[in-house]
């Protein structure tokens, strides 16, 4: 793996590092960011965030909080008030009735899932993530000793899964599957035929569903959700994630929670006890705005990113050499490059270039080193300008 030769990050021999460790790869997109930073006028198509401020009446809550002395620590499962506000939204969400008990509060959806994914892979256990994912969940499956086994996503379909190689990839050994729905880096919605097919199976099976649904908010024209809460029978093999980070654009807050059965919460709890004690506590006040608050936040940067999303179509359409699809979801369009195009190299040659920086494919796994991630968490005029610099460097490249 070219990974493992990065200097900074591997550089001694020192006995102290658990070998773990080097299941962590160096990320694709901090080599590009920090090479951007220190260059001018870079535009970024590779921003992971929403680009919106925070509502108000959420930032007033955090403050309210602050001066209101909510500076300790809450419950070791969250904030009360929280989880009976994440019981009732989701509960409503998807009529299916939930308990406070069945919601573990964490640091992000970054922490649900490093607890799920490490307190569940053990030497020898077989985990199905698709391949491009979220460059999280490999490595946190195969430091603790787990074997990843990818199932493509197909570029030619929008990326979406087939239910039934899923299925067919399912065997004793196999403990979880990692879902992404919407996808990063793919903005790719799973229908709900796809979520359910592979939840009854799985579940049929006793393997668990472990479903990150951060972008859950992020859907376009006027789809409906389907989360794998409102695809399963019951919560006895599913985890779900989410957080507040891109729904309400509180991403520094981090605030994001797991949702289980109450025997998998009682046990992620203690772990979680061990990891990070508890959640920031003014911002899960904050959370409780954000959930009881008018719903008016969402619908207005739906609507402005599906408007981001129509004009990155149409520039990715228009733009020699890249092969587009519709992305339903999130924020990210993974356009490919010609087969055997290394878009490792031209997506440095692009920042350093023409000052456009855009994340590589290899970041998200091995099925497409020739794909591009572009975000459109940007206005339209960055869009604008980053494709009026990319399309005559594109024109002037000569791949078969
Ligand atoms: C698919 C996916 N899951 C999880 C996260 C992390 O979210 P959080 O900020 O809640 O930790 C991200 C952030 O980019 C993401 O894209």
């Amino acid at each position: 793996m070219s990974t493992l030769d990065d200097k900074d990050f591997y550089e001694s021999e020192d006995p102290i590092w658990n070998p773990a460790i080097h299941a962590i790869p160096v990320p694709g997109i901090r080599k590009m960011v920090n090479l951007a930073a220190n260059m001018e006028d870079v535009i970024h198509l590779s921003i992971g965030q929403p680009n919106l401020p925070t509502p108000p009446h959420i930032i007033d809550a955090a403050s309210r909080a602050l001066y209101a002395g909510q500076t300790g620590y809450t419950m070791d499962a969250g904030l009360p008030e929280l989880l009976e506000a994440l019981a009732g939204y989701y509960g409503q969400r998807y009529q299916r009735p939930l308990s406070p008990e069945n919601i573990l509060v964490t640091t992000g959806a970054t922490e649900a899932l490093y607890l799920a994914l490490t307190a569940t892979s053990a030497p020898g256990r077989q985990f199905i993530v698709p391949d491009p994912a979220f460059m999280l969940y490999a490595p946190l499956i195969r430091m603790n000793g787990g074997v990843v086994r990818h199932v493509p996503l197909r570029p030619e379909l929008g990326y979406q899964l087939d239910p039934q190689e899923v299925i067919d990839a399912m065997d004793v050994n196999t403990y979880a599957i990692v879902l992404n729905s919407p996808g990063n880096p793919t903005g790719t919605v799973y229908p709900r035929e796809t979520v359910e097919a592979i939840v009854e199976e799985a579940a049929y099976r006793g393997i668990y569903v472990i479903s990150d649904e951060v972008y859950d908010h992020l859907i376009y024209d006027g789809l409906s959700y389907p989360s794998v809460l409102s695809c399963c029978s019951d919560l006895d093999h599913v985890m779900v994630v989410s957080s507040f980070s891109k729904t309400y654009s509180m991403a520094g807050m981090r605030i994001g929670w797991l949702m289980a059965s109450q025997g998998a919460i009682k046990k992620l709890r203690r772990y979680h006890m061990f990891t990070t004690t508890v959640a920031n506590t003014p911002f899960q006040w904050a959370g409780v705005a954000a959930l009881n608050g008018s719903s008016d936040f969402i619908d207005n940067m739906v609507a402005e990113y599906s408007k981001r999303r129509n004009r990155l179509i149409e520039w990715v359409d228009q733009a020699p050499y890249l092969t587009g699809y519709r992305p339903q979801g999130a924020f990210y369009l993974f356009p490919g490059l010609p087969e055997g195009v290394n878009a490792a190299n031209v997506a440095l040659r692009m920042l350093k270039e023409i000052g456009v920086c855009t994340i590589p494919g290899d970041t998200f796994g091995n099925a497409m080193p020739n794909a591009l991630r572009i975000s459109y968490s940007t206005s339209i005029a960055q869009l604008d300008e980053a494709f009026e610099r990319m399309i005559p460097w594109l024109k002037k490249q000569d791949w078969e």
